[in-house]
């Protein structure tokens, strides 16, 4: 396995000693934070850690940015309206601020690693009191340490990207189901995506040190772990090394184990093998496609064909012939044509997923494809993602109502918001499931019968 770089104990011991200070400064008014969280799973688990430093500074959470002292925004820039939103609620913090002069306003993730963003935010926003960015998320108590002090703005964005920060403190979302980052970065450069130029190089972290965060959360009653990484498959170094980690998080005896995300040019025989073998690894795999086109997918620097995909596809469903598969969807990458977007189409419907997640093609500063010409008008571009998610919406559907008359584990997640008095939970595939029972069987394994289908949820009753 290929040696990485950590955070010295003494940096970490270092920003351990800022969590105390401000800790104690603070302790009086115990005062508030809020998080605002974008983009992907990678995020909401570093806002996790970012929760879990600002609760050992001696803050609690808030649930609504109005009774917060500290408002953090953990952005995203893999779109542009991701990018928009963050900017546009930022701003509306300013409003915020005007009432509140003492709320500091703190700003970190993605975006901020993009070039000449964290420059920008300084000239045109003032009003921000932190900026900061992915590879130096470890330093966020001593960077707040000194927001506070000084009452200047506070800007630290890092480019390097080598180090893994192991040990921080976690607050977590959820007391049953856990994400687990496994691996950070991506050197796989397609072309129109910024992820490798905001998160750097692919770096994984030490097995055993997976396996000792996964133990702790087994011991405090976690029932599902999803590990994480922008290309799981490419863990240490890729080849088998991903599902020996599967085979010994399944022999530790995790209940449920999930991860994400997948590249199919990586996905390996011995990970089909651990989906046949492994009775706690669930029957669901997000294996984003992208597009249906042989052309089109090397121009997005895929590296596989249609082909290899669905043979991947067939190989999966030889082993384990319920598995769930959902996707990521580009439509109107540049000079993509009818007859191109008329295969991923075809794609969809040979593959059958049962959720795809589906998006219009966003230009990013810097990547490859945004220097290619592209003539299709907007306009084309969401006549096709209508189209396109029409079709998935009907699969979709037509898979739920396959799920119709079977008895499914479900893990319990709470109440259900859409329907007071129901709880709901998804299967073991990963369909939301809603049903009558008590709000105390959260964190539950529990078998239930599907007896409908909705748009996009199954109802059930439980068995006993
Ligand atoms: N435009 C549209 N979608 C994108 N994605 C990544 N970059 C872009 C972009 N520039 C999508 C991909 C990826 C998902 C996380 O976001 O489908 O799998
Ligand atoms: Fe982006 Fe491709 Fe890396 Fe996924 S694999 S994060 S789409 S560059």
């Amino acid at each position: 396995m290929s040696k990485r770089p950590i955070v010295t104990e003494q940096e970490l011991s270092e920003q351990r000693l800022h969590m105390q200070k401000v800790h104690d400064m603070k302790e009086a008014d115990a005062p508030k934070y809020h998080i605002v969280t974008y983009g992907c799973q990678m995020n909401v688990r570093d806002s996790e850690t970012i929760a879990g430093m600002l609760e050992q500074m001696g803050y609690s959470a808030a649930s609504r940015k109005e009774d917060a002292d500290l408002v953090l925004y953990n952005t995203c820039c893999v779109r542009e309206n991701a990018e928009n939103r963050a900017l546009g609620n930022v701003i509306w913090l300013k409003e915020l601020k005007k009432t509140k002069p003492e709320l500091l306003i703190c700003v970190g993730g993605c975006m901020m690693q993009e070039d000449g963003v964290a420059d920008r935010l300084i000239q045109a926003y003032p009003f921000i009191d932190l900026i900061f960015g992915t590879h130096n998320l470890h330093r966020f108590p001593q960077l707040l340490h000194r927001t506070l002090d000084q009452r200047t703005q506070v800007c630290e964005v890092l480019e390097t990207d080598g180090e893994i920060a192991e040990g921080l403190p976690v607050k977590r979302n959820s007391a049953h189901s856990a994400y687990i980052t496994i691996m950070y970065g991506c050197n796989n450069f397609c072309s129109y995506c910024i992820v490798p130029y905001v998160r750097g190089r692919e770096r994984s972290r030490d097995a055993e040190l997976i396996l000792s965060e996964a133990q702790q959360l087994m011991d405090s009653g976690v029932q599902e772990i999803t590990l994480l990484g922008q290309n799981v498959n490419s863990y240490g170094g890729g080849g088998a090394a991903f599902a020996e980690l599967l085979y010994r998080l399944d022999k530790m005896g995790v209940p449920r184990i999930r991860f994400m995300t997948s590249h199919p040019k990586d996905l390996s025989d011995e990970l089909i093998a651990a989906y046949k073998e492994l009775p706690r690894l669930m029957n669901s795999l997000h294996l984003p496609v992208q597009a249906g086109n042989d052309l089109i997918l090397d121009q997005m620097n895929r590296r596989y064909s249609r082909a290899h995909y669905l043979d991947l596809v067939r190989k999966l469903r030889d082993a384990v012939p319920d598995i769930g598969l959902t996707s990521d969807i580009i439509v109107g990458f540049p000079g993509e044509t009818k007859q191109e977007f008329e295969d991923t189409m075809s794609l969809v419907e040979q593959v059958r997923y049962d959720a795809a997640f589906t998006f219009i093609y966003s230009p990013r500063a810097g990547t490859s494809a945004a220097k290619m010409t592209d003539p299709t008008p907007m306009k084309e571009k969401s006549e096709r993602i209508e189209q396109l998610i029409a079709l998935q919406q009907q699969i979709g559907q037509e898979i739920l109502s396959e799920q119709i008359g079977l008895t499914q584990t479900v893990l319990v997640e709470g109440e259900s918001t859409r329907n007071p008095g129901a709880i709901c939970g998804k299967t073991e595939r990963g369909h939301m499931v809603n049903f009558p029972g008590n709000v105390d069987l959260t964190g539950k394994l529990i078998p239930v019968r599907i007896i409908s289908a909705g748009r996009n949820t199954l109802r059930g009753e439980m068995q006993s």
